[in-house]
């Protein structure tokens, strides 16, 4: 039987963190893990250079059952908590855009900081461990593995949500608080591309890779940001972004969110009245978005100067409003992340341990706290692991 205080179970972000912090107060810690390489995730992140958080991270950029449960963790361990720590490691980085900040070389580096925290702690990382059972019993955890037979005081359960099963995601932090008695609110994929009706996604795909800055909104929610069209539907930021938040009604995409389109029409009318107007479009957007755009919206492509006060205004509405219904999304196979998980209200904000189960203790995804697009989702692994690091 292998005694520990601590049993992490999920070496990715949160998992690491929390056990670094943990052995750093003298906790005897391991974390175990079925894959076969710790932080896949965080190797696949940031296409390879891992946006390790974000300077205006704040409890607005989370979605959650209850949007107040974040606060405390985010409080206690900050971004600029975390860029304090990888000042120390020399880990050169740099701001993308929107506070979103990036390694300037490599996600690997993320990954090697984790483990030399683990290792400078004492905290041993074991992988291609399989957990077969978790039992509670008088001196706290037992659980039975692939590697043997483990007894802890505390379990921390850092596994993670179902988005992208290929990098080893799988239901068992869900099932673990299923077994305690700890409700799950569902699940769904969130920051994932949106497929579209044969119809329209047929004509798009014809442009696939065209990229447009536009305003992305439902339930009451907008970004700015790229789309991306791809040859499966619609991706970039911006659709990442508001996937979050939808619900299978219609999106309003605003295809031209800094210019007053039916202002830019009046004055190009007069200016080049001759001018069609999939050649004035081929101003404002990449030429061939713009002929796919007057085919698709079925715009009067004529001159001009044939186009009425009336029929202008309906032509910036259409471009400015452009409804698209998404069939779906792509789900959990290319989703950043997981929306839903397990409820906070058992859950302590300020320790993550849950409530009807002492030394049971939940971090990072598999919480219901799910983070926007641009380094938020990595500074809640960092923000609950160090929480219950510190209790555990
Ligand atoms: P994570 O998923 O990191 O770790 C869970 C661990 O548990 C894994 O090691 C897994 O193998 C293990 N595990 C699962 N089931 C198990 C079981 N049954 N037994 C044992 N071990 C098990 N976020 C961000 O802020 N910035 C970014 O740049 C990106 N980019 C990004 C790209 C891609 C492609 C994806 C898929 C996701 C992102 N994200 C992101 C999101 C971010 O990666 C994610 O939110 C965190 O990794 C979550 O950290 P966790 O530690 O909670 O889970």
């Amino acid at each position: 039987m292998n005694k520990r205080d601590v049993i992490v179970i999920g070496a990715g972000a949160a998992g690491l963190f929390c056990a670094a912090q943990a052995a750093a107060r003298g906790r005897n810690v391991e974390v175990l893990d079925h894959a076969k390489k710790v932080g896949r995730k965080i190797l696949m992140s940031g296409g390879g250079r891992c946006n390790f958080t974000n300077m205006y991270a704040s409890a607005e950029n989370f979605l959650s059952e209850n949007p107040h449960f974040c606060k405390s963790a985010l409080n206690q361990y900050t971004q600029w908590d975390f860029i304090a720590l990888v000042n120390d490691y020399g880990i050169a980085y740099h701001e993308k855009t929107l506070g979103q900040l990036f390694c300037d070389d490599s996600a690997s580096q993320i990954v090697d900081l984790l483990m030399s925290e683990c290792r400078k702690a004492n905290a041993r990382v074991t992988t291609r461990c399989e957990i077969l059972q978790v039992e509670k019993n008088d001196q706290g955890f037992y659980l039975n593995t692939s590697l043997g037979e483990y007894q802890c005081e505390s379990l921390v359960v850092a596994t993670g949500g179902l988005s992208m099963p290929k990098l080893g995601a799988t239901p068992f932090g869900y099932k673990v608080a299923q077994q305690f008695g700890i409700p799950v609110l569902p699940t769904r994929a969130g920051l994932v591309p949106f497929t579209l009706p044969p119809e329209i996604k047929a004509p798009l795909a014809e442009i696939s890779g065209i990229s447009q800055t536009v305003r992305a909104q439902c339930n009451n929610t907008a970004f700015v940001e790229d789309m991306l069209i791809t040859h499966r539907g619609l991706s970039g930021p911006a659709i990442l972004q508001i996937s979050s938040f939808w619900e299978g009604q219609a999106v309003d995409i605003d295809l031209s969110p800094q210019t007053d389109l039916h202002q830019a029409l009046v004055q190009a009318r007069e200016q080049q009245p001759n001018l069609s107007l999939k050649n004035y479009l081929a101003t404002c957007f990449a030429k061939r978005l713009a002929e796919t755009l007057v085919n698709i919206l079925a715009l009067p492509n004529v001159p001009l100067k044939q186009l009425n006060e009336k029929q202008l205004t309906a032509i910036a509405d259409q471009l400015h409003q452009w409804q698209i219904k998404p069939a779906g999304t792509e789900g959990y196979r290319t989703a950043e992340v997981t929306l839903g998980g397990v409820d906070t209200n058992a859950l302590s904000s300020k320790t993550m341990e849950a409530r009807n189960t002492p030394g049971l203790y939940f971090i990072g995804e598999v919480v219901d706290v799910t983070g926007w697009l641009g380094g938020y989702n990595f500074q809640w692994a960092w923000s609950s692991g160090w929480v219950a690091g510190q209790h555990v």
